[in-house]
């Protein structure tokens, strides 16, 4: 099942991208409220772009697909960060970092959907430490890092059934992983931006 192999052949890539990410301040409840917003724009900055990659590529989708080619994630984002009224326009710049690849194709899109779509459940895990960072006391509902979590978890069951569901031949399999791959770099390059909130 390509689900499968898809978990294997980016495990690397996972703990690299759970090494970088600051929302490890988060796990051990150290995150204060500045590190938090910085933490969520970049994500933002990240989600945005690959949102839209594929949103592009929504004609061409497997119509069992098309339902989670949404700005479902970046509007998560938008939501927490316009609460703590933080300032767009200060980080225009780094918004307009160029990191997608131009020369995507739809299975890689389906790559890509599979890296934002499983991020959800490491944000899940996450959400259980918000209530012991004490920095964060004053924010009374995190729309990214929380949500329901059954409804997470179904639309990540839904998804992996649609995933595997596909007919695939062997070279669209591997476009599939390398559009994956591709996505977890793009979060490393966000994540090594320096921002100073
Ligand atoms: C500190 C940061 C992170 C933590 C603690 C974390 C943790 C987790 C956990 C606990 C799971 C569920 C594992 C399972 O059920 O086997 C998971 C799944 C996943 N995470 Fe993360 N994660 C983090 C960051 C990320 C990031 C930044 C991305 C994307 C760039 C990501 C992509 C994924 C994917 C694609 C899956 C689904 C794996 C699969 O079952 O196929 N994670 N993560």
């Amino acid at each position: 099942m390509i689900s499968k192999i898809l978990k294997e052949k980016t495990t690397a890539e996972h703990q690299q991208a759970e090494k970088n990410n600051d929302a490890r301040f988060i796990i051990d409840h150290s995150i204060t409220h500045d590190q938090y917003l910085g933490l969520l724009y970049k994500n933002y900055i990240v989600y945005n772009k690959l949102e839209n990659l594929i949103h592009n590529f929504m004609d061409e989708l497997p119509s069992d697909l098309k339902e989670f080619a949404v700005y479902d994630k970046s509007d998560r984002l938008i939501k927490d960060l316009t609460q703590s009224d933080f300032n767009f326009d200060r980080f225009e710049d780094e918004l307009a970092v160029d990191i997608t690849q131009k020369d995507t194709n739809v299975m890689q899109a389906i790559g890509v959907l599979y890296v934002i779509e499983g991020s959800m459940l490491g944000g899940m895990m996450i959400a259980n430490h918000l209530q012991h960072c004490s920095e964060l006391g004053s924010i009374e509902e995190h729309h990214f890092f929380g949500g329901n979590p059954k409804a997470h978890v179904q639309r990540w069951k839904k998804f992996i059934a649609v995933l595997d569901g596909l007919t695939l031949n062997e070279q669209e399999k591997e476009e599939i992983i390398k559009g994956a791959k591709e996505a977890f770099k793009y979060f490393d390059k966000i994540f090594e931006l320096e921002l100073v909130i």
